[in-house]
């Protein structure tokens, strides 16, 4: 474990686990379906391609990179859209990869944003959710675990770009972003 951070939350083989559950969740609910997963760059990166090809189902890819942080710990609110995905969605189900909802600002955003181009459905897929931190009205489809309102970083989850290669998933020393 790297000294910045406090204490492991999620080991390699608890995310695994979790990936696994979801991974076989997807795959009964969409089998025989046009799906298209939606990944949220840059944190839900790791998660994405664990997830897609444990699903294993015939699917296609997509990307999309929005921010509402900045470089801070904030949510500012405000969705910028970077990236946007590069198909069609119409009649299609949409599947949004993330790797947390937190305020719930970028998915109430998103969600909202793809339905407006007449897909069959659009669903969420998270590895984590904060639902005591959230502003908005959003709920994931597909969750892996719920977690308290402390700074997470690792397997994808960053603080100012930082720590998203961890194996790990585990709790920031508060003296990291305080200081
Ligand atoms: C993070 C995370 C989600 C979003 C969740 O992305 O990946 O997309 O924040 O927060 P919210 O529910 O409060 O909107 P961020 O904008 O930090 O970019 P990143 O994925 O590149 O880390």
């Amino acid at each position: 474990m790297i000294d910045d951070v406090e204490r492991i939350l999620y080991t390699e083989d608890q995310i695994n686990n979790m990936c696994d559950e979801l991974a076989d969740k997807i795959r009964k609910d969409y089998s025989g379906r046009e799906l298209i997963f939606v990944c949220m760059l840059k944190g839900s990166v790791l998660f994405f391609s664990d997830l897609v090809r444990k699903v294993g189902l015939p699917c296609r890819l997509e990307f999309m990179e929005v921010s509402s942080y900045g470089s801070g710990t904030v949510s500012t609110g405000k969705i910028n859209i970077k990236k946007d995905i590069g198909c069609d969605i119409a009649g299609k189900d949409v599947l949004i990869v993330e790797d947390i909802v937190d305020t719930g600002n970028t998915l109430f955003y998103i969600k909202d944003y793809l339905e407006g181009r007449s897909p069959a459905s659009v669903k969420i897929c998270t590895l984590f959710d904060k639902p005591l931190r959230r502003q908005k009205p959003v709920s994931a489809d597909y969750s892996g675990c719920v977690v308290d309102d402390q700074f997470i970083v690792g397997f994808g989850l960053d603080y100012d770009e930082r720590y998203r290669y961890l194996p790990y998933v585990g709790v920031l020393r508060p003296e990291v972003y305080s200081s």
